[in-house]
């Protein structure tokens, strides 16, 4: 049995993951449709990842008997200055998404709901990366400025990075 207010706090959760991977998404075309292919190859990557957050949360939700309600996702932005104007974005978007698991994280302690707080642990680990993840990358852009060349090098690094399914449903841990 799960708490009205903790159902609620992970259904909003959902959403937000949701409306990550929309907006992942829409930087992936943004970069397909600029020439960068390896950026767009990242994205797409990170879309996928978004969704198996969500994915997470809602399988989560079930196991504890929980209703799952998909609530509408709202629009994203569809356009950036540059490279390093996305990946800013990217991680102040980030930084949001962890004072929201934090909050989420505070109301299942606040209801004594020791078993959401313990599946939200992997959260915390997973923002912790995503925040390092969008800063190096924004620390390579700054040294590239506009050396076409080494725009190339970043641009073909980052096409080489797989999907790879978080552990949770990985290992249905
Ligand atoms: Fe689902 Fe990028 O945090």
């Amino acid at each position: 049995m799960i708490s009205n207010k903790v159902q609620e706090a992970i259904n909003n959760q959902i959403n937000a993951e949701f409306w990550s991977a929309y907006l992942y998404l829409s930087m992936a075309q943004f970069f397909h449709a600029n020439g960068r292919q390896g950026l767009a190859n990242w994205f797409d990557i990170q879309f996928k990842e978004e969704q198996a957050h969500a994915q997470i949360l809602i399988n989560y939700l079930n196991s504890r008997g929980g209703r799952v309600l998909l609530k509408a996702i709202d629009s994203v932005p569809t356009e950036w200055k540059s490279e390093l104007d996305a990946f800013e974005a990217v991680l102040a978007h980030e930084e949001k998404v962890t004072a929201m698991i934090n909050n989420l994280y505070s109301i299942a302690e606040s209801e004594h709901d020791y078993a959401t707080r313990g599946r939200l642990d992997w959260f915390v680990s997973e923002q912790v990366e995503e925040e390092e993840t969008a800063r190096t990358i924004i620390d390579r852009l700054k040294l590239i400025g506009d050396n076409g060349l080494a725009m190339y090098t970043l641009d073909t690094e980052l096409g080489a990075r797989t999907y790879t399914e978080p552990s949770p449903l990985a290992t249905n841990e």
